[in-house]
């Protein structure tokens, strides 16, 4: 019989508005969607990719996962357990078994720890061990992400970019988690580096059976380390599927649009440069967010709820067209 890999975690119908503009009293007038009714499921072992233009809710997504924001809707389940509702131990060990990596390691290091005293920091907290056996850990830990030991007694400042993502990647290793949200590790880094933590990312993987989140603007990245994509648009989840189905048999006009037109749509100061399609941002009232700059829309669509449409069993997309 064929093992099925566990479910590590599931959200269902969640949804985080942001206050947009306040009026002279401070009262609320307007509200941003972030992120809007998404569910999703994370296997052990699979990297689920994330990809979208910024500002579409990706990194709400992935501090929501984190329990860093609370959605105003809709339930997060870490294997099959709501976590709003975890307490003591069990949400320790939630929080233990979820760690993050983040895009800038120049922010997220402090300048004023060793780097071994920073990589094994979760563990001091969590754990009764004394200085010797956390600066063994660290050591081991710095050698699964292929710095030398000789680094330990270093401070953040002395090390590179790629070095600075390998303790960050060490850190989040060291209490052994079960999930890891990687909200775009690569994109502060110089592109020959990034191709060397995207290879540390997968043969840790391979190693560990892990599972991430994988947030990235750099289409290839995703294409090349996630088993399944979501592609987010305006805070829903417009397509999702195996990585091949949404790169090969690419089904909404807006991946569509995304794959075609990288890199320029990623970087804020050229996302107004996109000129394919009418790309002014018109905020709609209800209806589909991409009908503004769709190539292929009709009227319907003004009145569409965002209902998806399986394709395949794993291939789903949320187009009037499809319908
Ligand atoms: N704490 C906050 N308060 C108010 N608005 C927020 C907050 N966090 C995010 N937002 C807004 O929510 C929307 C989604 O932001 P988010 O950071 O999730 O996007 P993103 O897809 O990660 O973008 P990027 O690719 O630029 O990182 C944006 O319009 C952002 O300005
Ligand atoms: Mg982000």
């Amino acid at each position: 019989m064929k093992n099925t890999p566990t479910e590590i975690l599931r959200l269902e119908g969640v949804s985080k508005t942001f206050p947009l503009k306040k009026d002279f009293f401070g009262r609320v007038k307007k509200l941003l969607k972030a992120v809007n009714n998404v569910s999703l499921f994370i296997k052990q072992g699979e990297t689920l990719g994330v990809i979208g233009e910024s500002g579409c809710g990706k990194s709400t997504l992935g501090k929501i996962i984190l329990d860093l924001e609370k959605p105003d809707r809709g339930t997060v389940y870490y294997k099959g357990r709501d976590i709003s509702k975890l307490k003591g131990k069990d949400y320790r060990e939630y929080r233990r078994n979820v760690q993050a990596v983040f895009q800038n390691p120049q922010s997220s290091l402090n300048p004023r720890m060793k780097i071994w005293e920073i990589v094994s920091e979760g563990l001091r907290i969590n754990f009764k061990l004394s200085k010797k056996e956390l600066k063994e850990r660290a050591l081991s830990l710095l050698n699964e992400v292929g710095l030398p030991s000789s680094y330990a007694d270093s401070y953040p400042h002395q090390l590179s970019g790629g070095q600075k993502q390998r303790v960050a990647i060490a850190r989040a290793l060291a209490l052994s988690p079960e999930l890891i949200v990687a909200d775009e590790p690569t994109s502060a880094l110089d592109v020959s580096v990034q191709a060397q933590i995207v290879n540390l990312f997968m043969d840790i993987q391979e190693k560990k059976g892990i599972s991430y989140f994988f947030i990235s603007h750099s289409l290839p990245v995703v294409e090349a380390v996630s088993d399944r994509v979501l592609v987010m648009y305006k805070g829903y989840v417009v397509e999702e599927g195996k990585t091949e189905e949404v790169f090969k048999e690419t089904a909404h006009p807006y991946t569509r649009l995304l794959i075609e037109s990288v890199p320029e749509l990623f970087s804020k100061k050229e996302r107004k440069a996109v000129t394919t399609l009418e790309a002014e941002d018109e905020e709609l009232e209800k209806g589909c967010p991409f009908y503004p700059r769709c190539s292929v829309r009709k009227r319907e669509c003004l009145s569409y709820d965002m209902e998806s449409f399986k394709l395949t069993e794993t291939h789903k997309v949320s187009c009037i067209l499809y319908l």
